[in-house]
């Protein structure tokens, strides 16, 4: 936590959860209730099938609800898909666009994710916009360059701190234990900052930017605390409520 704005602590569960799972749901709802998890904003994206029941067991409580993905449009003919006005409607308050396994596995380009982003405000979601280059990418210095264009392709219009998170999630570090060093963070967060200053104008600085990619309880601190990372968007230690407490608990 390193300026002025309320820090994000966020679950991502991927293809992982059925209604045992609720269980977890319920204990982090315990937690933010009362006062555990820290300051940090927390939030939880089931499956889109649990959403509907997470929603009744977070009513009135400080445990934000999310989901992983949205169409773009609001209705139509698209079969097996979900829009952001569904979404919303199930309890949803967040949604993850443009993570990169559905930019990898189902192709999603950057105009598809702004496309999805600016689905999610007009259905009043705080959109949650991944961005990330590949090992390759990193290897051969493109990273930022790579990170840059995602964003510039990828961030809707009009967005504003309370609508937009980013999360920078390096593909090469997501569930595989690696991590980049803290100078790489603070210098592609650095850059990011830059960017959302250039596009959003002086708001950019309050746009908070997560980092995600192996977080686990014990490098939490130490990521959380580089420069300009203002959170965490936790997969595989997200799944377990005391180890995503954990995580939160680098913000007490
Ligand atoms: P892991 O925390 O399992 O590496 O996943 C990160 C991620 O992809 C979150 O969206």
């Amino acid at each position: 936590m390193t300026r002025d704005v309320r820090p994000f602590v966020a679950g991502n569960w991927k293809m992982n959860g059925l209604s045992g799972s609720l269980v977890e749901i319920e204990a982090l709802r315990r937690a933010a209730d009362a006062g555990e998890a820290g300051v940090a904003e927390l939030v939880v994206c089931p499956p889109a099938t649990l959403l509907a029941q997470a929603a009744w067991k977070i009513k009135g409580g400080k445990l934000g609800l999310g989901a992983q993905d949205c169409h773009p449009e609001a209705s139509g003919a698209f079969t097996g898909d979900i829009s952001a006005p569904m979404l919303k409607d199930a309890g949803a308050a967040y949604v993850i666009v443009g993570h990169s396994e559905r930019r990898t596995l189902h192709h999603e380009t950057d105009a598809l994710v702004r496309a999805k982003a600016e689905a999610a405000l007009r259905a009043g979601l705080t959109a949650i916009v991944c961005v990330g280059e590949t090992r390759a990418e990193r290897e051969t210095g493109e990273a930022i360059a790579v990170v840059t264009r995602q964003l510039k392709g990828s961030l809707p219009p009009g967005g504003a701190p309370e609508t937009v998170v980013v999360a920078y999630e390096p593909v090469w570090a997501i569930g595989t234990g690696l991590t980049p060093t803290a100078i790489d963070v603070a210098e592609m967060h650095g850059a990011i900052r830059a960017l959302l200053d250039d596009i959003y104008g002086d708001s950019g600085a309050k746009i908070r930017i997560l980092y995600g990619g192996s977080v686990k309880p014990a490098n939490a601190k130490e990521l959380l605390g580089i420069d300009n990372v203002d959170g965490a968007l936790v997969g595989g230690a997200s799944l377990q409520a005391t180890d995503f407490l954990a995580i939160a608990a680098a913000y007490r």
